[in-house]
């Protein structure tokens, strides 16, 4: 495995990959890599022939009150990590944009709601960092996983919206031997909060298992169950376009974000009709 650090080296190695039709596979993170990472390389590693993993906080997804500074890294751990996945190229970059950039990427209506209205810039940043990943990666496809439902239909409507000509594939969400969906932030938890947040994935499989035919009830069920500080969302939608949704009759997704302390900690699922 090869580390880089340099933008301008990132670039003409891709370049070069992709004069010689090289299927490369690509996988942003923001590092401190858990085994839901792990899990999307891995994976990806078998659909392609050059697999990049990339690590970069990016500044333009936090607002000034979030994390950022106290945002957790590790950067020998994750290379160890990246290397045993068999990655092939860990970029890394100190810095991801020249200091004379001003391009941002809006994808619209879709990055609006839940995450985007506790959150809104949130989603600008996540759409201009990946569309200039892409462009210095040069991948033909990348993997996002479905632990941030709404951030992967984001990232698909702009590969399909710009004809980017990538292929965005969902990864699947790891969850810890409890049940608790694996996050960086999790380790933000006191033990007695991540108890409680164990009735966050509790509350979306009983929406799911649930017979009602309308959202309404299922939302109020799965709220019976929940225990939090405060709820954000918890809401059944369309899983292209996010908008909410009130019959349960066809293949949908039901989103959470709840409130422990400070943390905000999101879950989502698949619901069948
Ligand atoms: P980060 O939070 O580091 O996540 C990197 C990728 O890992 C994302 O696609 C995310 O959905 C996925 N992931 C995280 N936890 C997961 C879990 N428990 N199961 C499955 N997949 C999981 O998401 C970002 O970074 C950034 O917004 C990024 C896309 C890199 C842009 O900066």
């Amino acid at each position: 495995m090869d580390v880089i650090r340099s933008v301008d080296t990132m670039h003409a190695l891709a370049l070069g990959w992709r004069a010689r039709g090289k299927k490369v596979g690509f996988v942003p993170t923001m590092g401190y890599l858990h085994r839901g990472h792990t899990t999307l390389i891995e994976l990806m590693r078998q659909r392609c022939e050059i697999l990049v993993v990339s690590i970069y906080v990016n500044p333009l997804q936090f607002a000034p009150n979030e994390d950022l500074g106290r945002y957790p890294r590790d950067p020998e751990g994750d290379a160890r990590k990246c290397e045993a996945a068999k990655c092939d190229i860990l970029f890394m970059p100190d810095n991801l944009y020249p200091p004379d950039f001003r391009t941002t990427v809006n994808v619209g209506q879709i990055t609006t709601r839940w995450e985007g209205a506790a959150r809104p810039t949130h989603f600008q940043g996540v759409a201009t960092v990946v569309c200039r990943l892409f462009g210095l990666v040069q991948p033909t496809a990348a993997m996002f996983g479905e632990k941030d439902y709404q951030q992967f239909a984001v990232l698909k409507s702009m590969a399909h919206d710009l004809a980017m000509g990538i292929e965005i594939v969902p990864g699947p969400l790891v969850r810890d031997h409890d049940g608790l969906a694996l996050s960086s932030r999790n380790v933000y938890l006191s033990a007695e909060d991540r108890r409680r947040a164990l009735s966050l994935h509790r509350a979306l499989y009983a929406m799911r298992d649930s017979r009602a035919p309308t959202a309404t009830e299922r939302v109020a069920e799965g709220r019976a169950i929940l225990d939090c500080d405060s709820l954000d969302y918890l809401a059944v939608v369309d899983p292209d376009t996010l908008e909410p949704v009130e019959r349960i009759d066809r293949p949908l997704r039901a989103i959470a974000t709840a409130r422990y302390g400070k943390t905000r900690l999101l879950d989502n699922v698949a619901i069948e009709p």
